[in-house]
Order: structure tokens, then sequence, then C-alpha cells
């Protein structure tokens, strides 16, 4: 099965690919900063990051440079993962009071998400609250530059923003939270947890896959997703067992920033609704979530895409000469299981501590809040259920 051979209903319409202004990669290009920077002509520059980032060494080295240069910046660091939306009031607040004209987000999809933020209220004035949703923000805020110290959300090159809402997730999404550019250097991944290494890592891989089970993906963003689970399942397993592996870290990076295109004009399914949907209630690190629910979302998608999952199986790295596609979407799942169990991501709901007697609910939060309207099949509470049973046993059927 080749993407040649794929009949995408999506390229029966006009498709859109959204992404930055510019892209740029590689080790030890953080040090670029300073001169996009100039380029952008930002002349009060905003860094948004999280605590600890401050006191690592390569981080220590881009603000150096930016001081050496000159530049009149501030740093913004009273960040926190899975941001509730009341730091997001408080950072924009901040962000006017101080009149910044150019915003650097720098660390993980939680940091660049506020920074996007921070971004957008520079020139839209509102509470924050008030932008949750699609396209309502009036105007492009000021220039946005993110850097990423995680590999998998892929924020450094996406239109949305999640926040914590009470239990719920909530995001903005619009074409001017875009990052203008993304500075993506693999050394500044390095500092990484392994466990954190394993979550954004799934997230990338959830991405990924679940782009390509989208009804909106298109050749364009099945290429970037495939590249991306190659360079996943060649790379997680390395980068979680020795993190200053540079060639690992690197290509994680790219994985995560590669499935970060894919989704942000391929759409994500049912995967991200689920983990958006249980996630936040025990908080579960989002890129856990993710891990938990993909086998379960693949399994669901199996009878109606097997095409699409037999080239995960290739991409996987899988040998499915011979097999119907249906038997290459079935190894492709139990390889991601066992990807998942190499790098330590929970098995079940169960272990996670959630209650069966929570399911239901659950089902209908899921349904009610996460829709898909790219899902392939139906997400009724009766489907989204059974699925989250599965899950809640850690019980595959393929
Ligand atoms: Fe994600």
């Amino acid at each position: 099965m080749l993407l040649t051979d794929v009949n995408y209903p999506s390229l029966r319409q006009t498709t859109t690919f959204s992404g930055p202004r510019k892209i740029i990669f590689g080790v030890g290009s953080g040090k670029d900063l300073a001169k996009e920077i100039r380029q952008l002509a930002g002349s009060k520059i905003l860094i948004v990051t999280y605590p600890e980032a401050t006191t690592f060494a390569v981080v220590q080295e881009i603000t150096k440079s930016l001081q050496s240069d000159g530049m009149d910046f501030a740093v913004y660091s009273q960040t926190e993962s899975e941001p509730r939306i009341e730091v997001a009031e408080d950072l924009a607040a901040y962000t006017r009071a101080g009149r910044f004209d150019l915003v650097v987000g720098m660390g993980g999809g939680s940091v660049m998400d506020l920074a996007k933020i921070a971004s957008m209220s520079t020139t839209n004035p509102k509470p924050v609250r008030d932008y949750l949703g699609v396209d309502l923000l009036a105007r492009k805020g000021a220039p946005l530059i993110c850097i990423p110290t995680t590999a998998g959300t892929g924020s450094e090159v996406t239109m949305f923003s999640v926040l914590s809402v009470g239990e719920k997730k909530m995001d903005v999404v619009s074409p001017y939270i875009l990052p203008d550019i993304a500075l993506v250097d693999p050394l500044l991944t390095t500092t990484m947890p392994f466990q954190v290494t394993a979550g954004t890592g799934m997230d990338a891989l959830s991405q990924a896959i679940e782009t390509i089970t989208s009804l909106a993906t298109t050749p364009l963003t099945d290429a970037l997703a495939l590249t991306a689970i190659q360079l996943i399942a060649r790379w997680l397993k390395v980068a979680f067992v020795d993190g200053s592996n540079i060639e690992a870290r690197s290509g994680m990076a790219l994985a995560a920033t590669l499935a970060g295109l894919a989704f942000g004009s391929g759409k994500l399914t049912l995967g991200h609704s689920l983990a958006q949907t249980f996630g936040p209630v025990r908080k579960v690190p989002h890129g856990v979530s993710c891990g938990v629910a993909l086998p379960y979302v693949m399994e669901f998608y199996l009878p109606v895409i097997p095409e699409k999952l037999s080239l995960v199986a290739g991409a996987l790295g899988l040998q499915t000469r011979g097999a119907t596609a249906t038997e290459a979407g079935a190894a492709a799942i139990r390889a991601v299981i066992k990807l998942a169990e190499d790098v330590a991501i929970p098995a079940s709901l169960r272990e996670l501590g959630f209650d069966k007697g929570e399911l239901p609910e659950l089902s209908e939060i899921c349904v009610k809040e996460w829709p898909r309207p790219n899902s392939p099949r139906a997400m009724t509470k009766q489907s989204v259920h059974e699925v989250f049973e599965r899950m809640w046993e850690g019980r595959i059927l393929t």
C-alpha cells in the first residue's frame, strides 16, 4: 500500500495547509534567536518560559546572548503544565502592562500555548476567556517565536492554545496565534526527564496517527505524519533510555514538528477527544493520556480505514508483505502497544485510578465537548463508551 493508492475524500474539495512563516531546525540553532528577533524588529521582548528553565545552561546561554546584544527583555516564568485559564489571564495582564512588542515562548507545549496567549493579548483587549473557541480573535498580536524544549506537542507550528478551565480542557483556535517562527533546537530537549520524553513522544505519535485516520487529511499531511511515525519508531525508545543521545533527540524533535504540521491542517480524531476528557479528571499528563488511548483508537478505526492503518504499519517498520490491510493494521496496533510498554506508559484506565462507574459520564462528556467531524467512524455515546470500557480493562481485541 502506497500513499498514491489512497482515495482521499479531502481532495474532492479545496484544502488549506497552514504553518509558521519560518521553521529553523538544527542542533545549536537556539543561538540564532537574537538574529531572528532583530529581523522581526522586536525592541521590548517578553520571554515566556517555565521556572526550572532559567537554571539550565543551554537556556542561560540563549538569554546571555540577548543580553550581550543589548536587547531589552523580561522573563515570565510563573507558568505551569496544563495551564489554567487564571494563569493565562495573569500573563495577559502582565503582557499588556509591559507593552511588549515581541514574544518568545521557550518550553513545552504548555509554555508555548501560554506564549500564544501573551502574543494575542497585545492587540485583543478582552479577557482571555472570551476568546476560547474557534476564530474569535479580531487581529494578530505581537510577533511570536516558539522554541520547544520537549519533543511532542508540535505547538511551535500550530494555531491552537489549550487551557484548563476547571476540570475541562478548552482552546483558543486562530490563525492569528500561529507562531511567526518555530526555532527547533534538539539540544534544548536533552534536559527532559525520561517520563516527559515518553509522554511527549506518545503525544507526537498520537497526533501523527490520528491525522492519518482523519477525513481531512491530504497526501501532504499524511506524508508529514508518516515521516514523523518513522522517526518515532526509530528514536523514541533510544531517547527514553539515553536522554543525552543527540541523534535520538534530533529525530524526536523533528518528528514532533512534523506531526504538529500534519495535525495542524489534517486534524485530530477520537484519540485526543478521549485524552482531553479523562486526562484532566486525574491530572494525567496530556501525552500519557494520548498514549493510553492510542491503541484503542486505532482498533476503533481499523474496520473502516484498514488501508490507512496499513500505511502506519509500514511507517513503523513492520514487514507486512502478503498480509491484508486489516492484518497489517492489527500489527500496527500491537507495535504501538509494545512501544508504549517500552516507555512505561500505563496500559489501562484502571491503572490510572479510574472507577468503572465513571465511564458513562466520561463518554457523554467526550461526545458533547470533543466532537470530531473528521472522524471516519461516528463517535456516539455508545461507541465511545465501548472504547472507554476496553481502555479501562486494558483489553485490545485485535
Ligand atoms: Fe496532543
